[in-house]
């Protein structure tokens, strides 16, 4: 009977102790708890444990309030225990924390006389590894301490007595699914979770860590086998300890459950309470994310519209130099050439001749109508020059003369811009099958006109200007049919030059003063000369040279002179409508103004006297010409040009011993 009895208090002994010992809670937040905070811990207001802020040198202490008891009363065995916490370390600098904190089972709730910095408020000088300590601590350092023999500064530690860990990993956990080892940094100020589990019976510690999106992993990080039986008093306040040194860093709980004799409860993560926004963990996401996606995307943008601008800037490139500001209004930008020729397409090809294509266009600003001439040069040498000589014959303005509007140079090319003429150049009103009615008034009214330019451009402008290249396809029609030169001056880009073996004689085979061929000097008389074959050209409708005939018109006008019937020389197309005198005087004139000799053409000055009738032609015969020395073939030379250079080529160029002068020479 008394053994029953002893037996049945016995059993309802241990069935108490059995019920009393099984602790267990889960704090999801610890709003409503009822911690013992010491040092640095506080409660925030959104529930969450803050066991340090930025506070150097101190420890702080959160126990549970009540002692726990770890041990079986009759035979003094540890019970197995369960514990698992949420917890994010925010460092005052990115890459320096604190000293860490710990998960602490110890005797007495509170460590008062622990020390701060690397004893991390567990332990202090004296006590230090002592076993009188009964402390098991899961540590959390962040700092290298050597006399602890830490792994690193940054690591996990299971800690009996003294902070020379019993087992210490770099933290990481290890995937389910290859067991690879993934690293974690404490100071990350991402929330991690850590798991203890002591087994009674194996006597085994595990300790688990992982990030709070990865489910507990199988294989714990460390495991150390050791009975705590001596080490554990049976009853024990369970906590964590945290301190700060020299740095610091505020470090967070954000929920734990414990369990006695069993597996903790698992903690909701979506029922935590919230880390606060704070600077650092801000800058850090900004720094590691943002600021090199941010940095790509711009670096991305940069290159793509610097590439965008060089292809632009390519496409639309000029040649600009410091001297040509002062040529201001009369330069152009390409990209409105660019515009107005719609990209100068074929389709506003006006026509192409021996320095280049001709593009009609349309300013975009002004509406204006304009010609574009492109014209290809090699070098740069002399182009100052030939600019300023552009621009000054600019400024010239004659009813009777192309308006020359500007200029755009870029690298290899020169565009000179003019006015348009709507009814094209003369040469097609001349020779084209059928040729195009254009009647003998209106052909003396374009030929004075013409005249009347070259005059101007010789001796009514402030300077002697030379045209070069006088002929049916450099006279243009306006709207109104009256004659007008153009391209004046532009055989002077070819003909700029340093050095007098070099240097080329330009202008149309056939319109060529011999003495220019031979010296390479162009002048007034061989302007005077080229529009003496011009006058032929336009009475006759034929072409200087026709090579197919191997006729030269000059000589041929003048062989009908010498026979007595020099009107047989006139355009068979005019039929007879003609007036017979105009037609004798433009013949006549156009014989003179051919002759070999240059000081006996008459100047422009008096050609335009003559066609406007002011002064008669005076009375020379044929004879008396020839007489004279008069020559008007000039067939050697032509034909040492002829042999020297296809026939198909429009443009003469010959060597010349002289360097050519300045197109204009001097004031006047
Ligand atoms: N200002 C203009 N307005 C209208 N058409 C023009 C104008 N300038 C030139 N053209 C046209 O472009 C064509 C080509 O002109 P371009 O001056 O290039 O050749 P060219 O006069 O035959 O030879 P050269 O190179 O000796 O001047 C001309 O025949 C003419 O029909
Ligand atoms: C936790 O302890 C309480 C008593 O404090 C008990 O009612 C509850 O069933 C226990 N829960 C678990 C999972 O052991
Ligand atoms: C909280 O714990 C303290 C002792 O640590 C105790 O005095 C107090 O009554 C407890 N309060 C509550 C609400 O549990
Ligand atoms: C840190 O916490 C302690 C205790 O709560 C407080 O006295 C101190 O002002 C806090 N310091 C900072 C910088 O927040
Ligand atoms: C201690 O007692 C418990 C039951 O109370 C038993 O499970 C355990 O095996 C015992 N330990 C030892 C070492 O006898
Ligand atoms: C813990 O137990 C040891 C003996 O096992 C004892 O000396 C010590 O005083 C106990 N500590 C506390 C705080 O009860
Ligand atoms: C160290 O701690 C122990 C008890 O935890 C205490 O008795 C001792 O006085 C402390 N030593 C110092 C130097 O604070
Ligand atoms: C993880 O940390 C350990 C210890 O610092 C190191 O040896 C290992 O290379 C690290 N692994 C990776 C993947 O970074
Ligand atoms: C500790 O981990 C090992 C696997 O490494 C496992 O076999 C053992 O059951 C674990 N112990 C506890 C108490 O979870
Ligand atoms: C976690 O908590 C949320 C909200 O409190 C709830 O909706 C969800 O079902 C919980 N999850 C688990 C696994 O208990
Ligand atoms: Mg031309």
């Amino acid at each position: 009977m008394f053994f029953r009895i002893v037996f049945l208090v016995r059993v309802l002994v241990s069935l108490a102790i059995a019920v009393s010992q099984d602790l267990n809670f889960t704090f999801s937040g610890f709003r409503s708890t009822n911690l013992s905070l010491d040092g640095l811990a506080e409660l925030t207001s959104n529930g969450l444990l803050r066991l340090t802020n930025v506070t150097y040198h101190r420890t702080s202490h959160a126990f549970y309030p009540n002692p726990v008891t770890f041990k079986n009363s009759i035979n003094g065995t540890a019970f197995a225990f369960s514990t698992t916490f949420v917890f994010a370390i925010i460092p005052e600098y990115p890459t320096l924390g604190g000293h860490g904190f710990a998960f602490v089972i110890a005797p007495t709730r509170g460590l008062p006389t622990a020390l701060p910095n690397q004893y991390l408020g567990l332990f202090n000088e004296s006590n230090n590894g002592k076993q009188t300590n009964h402390v098991v601590a899961v540590e959390l350092d962040t700092i290298y301490n050597s006399e602890f023999d830490d792994v690193k500064d940054n690591h996990v530690g299971i800690d009996i007595n003294g902070l020379k860990s019993e087992r210490s990993a770099a933290p990481g956990y290890y995937s389910q699914l290859n067991g690879k080892l993934t690293n974690l940094t404490l100071i990350s100020g991402h929330p991690m979770q850590v798991w203890m589990e002591y087994d009674g019976i194996e006597k085994q510690i595990n300790v688990t860590i992982a990030p709070i999106d990865v489910d507990k992993p199988s294989r714990p990080l460390l495991t150390l086998s050791r009975d705590l039986s001596p080490i554990l008093n049976s009853s024990m306040y369970i906590g964590f300890s945290s301190s700060t040194g020299s740095f610091s860093a505020s470090q967070y709980v954000l929920g734990w459950s414990f369990k006695m004799n069993g597996l903790a409860e698992a903690l909701n993560i979506s029922r935590l309470p919230k880390l606060p926004r704070v600077g650092p963990k801000k800058t850090s996401k900004f720094l590691t994310i943002g600021l090199p996606v941010l940095c790509l995307s711009l670096v991305l943008v940069a290159v793509s519209s610097i590439s965008y601008a060089i292809r632009r800037t390519r496409k639309f490139a000029e040649v600009l130099e410091d001297w040509e500001h002062d040529y201001g209004p009369h330069r152009f930008k390409f990209k409105d050439l660019y515009t107005a020729t719609k990209g100068f397409r074929d389709e506003e090809l006006l026509g192409s001749g021996g320095f280049g294509r001709v593009y009609k266009g349309v300013l975009p600003s002004s509406k204006i109508q304009i010609a574009v001439k492109r014209v290809s040069h090699e070098s740069r040498q002399g182009m100052r020059e030939f600019v300023a000589e552009i621009v000054s014959i600019g400024r010239l303005r004659h009813r009777n003369l192309v308006p020359l509007l500007g200029y755009c140079r870029r690298k290899g090319e020169l565009l000179l811009v003019y006015d348009y003429m709507p009814n094209g150049s003369l040469n097609k009103y001349l020779y084209d099958q059928p040729p195009v009615a254009l009647n003998w008034s209106q052909r003396f009214r374009v030929i004075k006109g013409v005249a009347s330019g070259l005059f101007y451009l010789h001796e009514e402008w402030e300077q002697v200007v030379i045209h070069r290249d006088v002929k049916a396809s450099n006279v243009l029609l306006d709207g109104e049919l009256n004659g007008r030169l153009g391209d004046f001056g532009l055989a002077r880009l070819y003909d700029h030059g340093t050095d007098p073996q070099t240097t080329h004689v330009v202008g149309t085979l056939g319109y060529l003063a011999p003495e220019h061929a031979r010296t390479g000097k162009a002048t007034t008389s061989t302007d005077v000369f080229a529009f003496g074959a011009f006058l032929l050209e336009v009475a006759s409708g034929r072409r200087p040279i026709q090579p197919t005939e191997d006729i030269i018109l000059v000589d041929w006008v003048f062989s009908r002179w010498l026979g007595g019937e020099i009107l047989e020389a006139r355009d068979p197309n005019l039929g007879t409508e003609y007036i017979a005198e105009e037609m004798e005087l433009v013949l006549k004139l156009g014989l003179m103004c051919s002759h070999s000799e240059p000081a006996a053409r008459p100047s422009m000055r008096q050609v335009v006297q003559f066609l406007e009738g002011n002064v008669p032609l005076p009375e020379i015969s044929p004879l008396l010409l020839s007489a004279s020395g008069q020559k008007f073939s000039h067939r050697e030379g032509f034909d040492e040009f002829a042999n020297s250079y296809p026939s198909s080529m429009d443009k003469a160029f010959a060597h010349s011993s002289s360097v050519a002068e300045s197109l204009l020479s001097g004031g006047r």
